[in-house]
């Protein structure tokens, strides 16, 4: 067969019917637990501000420094979301949502965009879902987010999980742990990995999240941030783990756990799964209580998560957890003649109606075939009609699976169908 001449962009997937049933199960099941949690679901553009951003992710990391898609259209940078915290904290800002009142519990399903390598589990184009809750220092809204996150794995039956956590301070704590850091490798310096030999000057806690092999070795042996903790992110922290307790929520503290962007404060949690392979995050997040400030608005305190659902449905595949079932339609009306075909486009609606799916042959094909595609389509029924049957008011109707026919009127077939069948939501 000869190349298609127009490919996707390497690293961003066509979600072909058959995978994208899956999408929708796993859509509908955010939805539904976003609503028990009191979630409301918000929709911002693909677009930002490269501005934005870049100060919200923070310059120095890989995301802003090397893995954006960006461009500049007239006086304006724009910038594909690599994320959506940063863009729902700006339409928090933007549109005043503290006037609500309350916390803002918020959550998106949507597209990100990411100049990665691409290799299994990642991708340039994929997909996330999410929850920001904004306005609340309380621990108690750590842990509802993490549960937020947990109930969608659980539902869809993905229980095989680690939940890190660890808490990567406040600004204070932090930069007596980053003083600690950098006391702690430059003594060590030529030892590192050129990359992290770089993050040593810039943001040593960045050696911390190093994936190259030479430096394991120090960064196991490296300093804690529980050690620098200020009273109140320790008591914060505790207080964390005490209702994560209490739920039942399991996690495994991880001391060395930051994340890959500046925001975060004090909690950083991520979901990873021995199912997934080197891309074992399912999912990741934190409290990032600066950045509302950081992107102009009133000091508010905030927490959230993102998730792949990529990797979610990956580990779906490795499970063997089915989340769609066959496609299938109740109904399909086989013609034999012109007649006959516009009694069925007729028809179709009235079964439609009564919340069947129905469809016929658009392709004028012989009943062979026709029957052959009802196979296809995966029909439960099928009716057959032709001039006789339209004289005579009575059409044979056929149990597919069944393989029986019996001879009935049109509303008698309603009957039937309304006897043997669910309607379709
Ligand atoms: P993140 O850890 O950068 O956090 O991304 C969250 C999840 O998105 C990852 O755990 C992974 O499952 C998925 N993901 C990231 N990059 C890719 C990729 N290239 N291909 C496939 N999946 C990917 C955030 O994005 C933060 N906004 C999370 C957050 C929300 N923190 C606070 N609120």
């Amino acid at each position: 067969m000869a190349q298609p001449k127009y490919r996707t962009h390497v690293g961003m997937v066509d979600i072909l019917p058959g995978e994208v049933e899956k999408w929708q199960t796993i859509e509908r099941i955010i939805h539904e637990e976003a609503q028990k949690f009191n979630f409301e679901e918000i929709r911002t553009p693909i677009l930002e501000q490269t501005e934005l951003i870049a100060r919200g992710i923070g310059q120095l990391t890989d995301i802003v420094s090397k893995e954006m898609f960006a461009f500049e259209r007239g006086d304006d940078q724009y910038v594909l979301r690599p994320e959506c915290t940063a863009p729902v904290v700006r339409a928090f800002v933007e549109h005043h949502l503290e006037q609500r009142g309350g916390t803002q519990n918020l959550y998106y399903i949507g597209p990100m965009f990411r100049a990665e390598k691409p290799q299994k589990g990642r991708q340039r184009q994929f997909h996330q879902f999410g929850a920001e809750i904004l306005g609340s220092d309380d621990p108690i809204a750590d842990v509802e987010c993490m549960a937020f996150m947990m109930s969608v794995y659980e539902r869809v039956g993905i229980t095989n999980t680690s939940l890190k956590i660890n808490s990567v301070g406040d600004p204070e704590s932090r930069d007596a742990y980053k003083k600690a850091l950098a006391d702690y490798f430059t003594p060590h310096k030529n030892e590192l990995s050129q990359v992290s030999q770089n993050r040593l000057e810039k943001n040593p806690l960045r050696i911390l999240d190093s994936k190259e092999e030479e430096d394991q070795t120090l960064v196991a042996e490296a300093p804690v941030i529980g050690d620098f903790l200020n009273k109140e992110s320790a008591d914060h922290y505790r207080k964390v783990k005490q209702y994560l307790d209490e739920l039942g929520l399991a996690y495994d503290e991880d001391p060395h756990l930051v994340r890959g962007l500046d925001y975060y404060t004090r909690t950083a949690f991520e979901l990873v799964s021995p199912d997934l392979g080197a891309q074992d995050a399912l999912a990741g997040g934190g409290r990032y209580d600066l950045l509302v400030e950081e992107v102009g608005g009133q000091p508010t305190p905030a927490v959230g998560f993102a998730a792949g659902i990529e990797r979610l449905i990956l580990a779906c595949d490795e499970l063997g957890i089915k989340l769609s079932k066959p496609k299938s339609v109740d109904l399909y009306i086989v013609t034999i003649g012109d007649k006959a075909r516009s009694w069925a486009l007729q028809q179709l609606p009235i079964f439609r109606q009564e919340g069947f799916s129905a469809t016929m042959d658009y392709a004028g094909r012989s009943i062979k075939s026709q029957m052959k595609d009802a196979d296809r389509e995966n029909a439960r029924y099928t009716i057959i009609v032709g001039e006789n049957e339209l004289n005579e008011g009575t059409f044979t109707f056929r149990d597919m699976e069944a393989s029986e026919e019996t001879q009935l009127p049109v509303e008698e077939i309603l009957d039937r169908l309304e006897k043997k069948l669910d309607p379709q939501e």
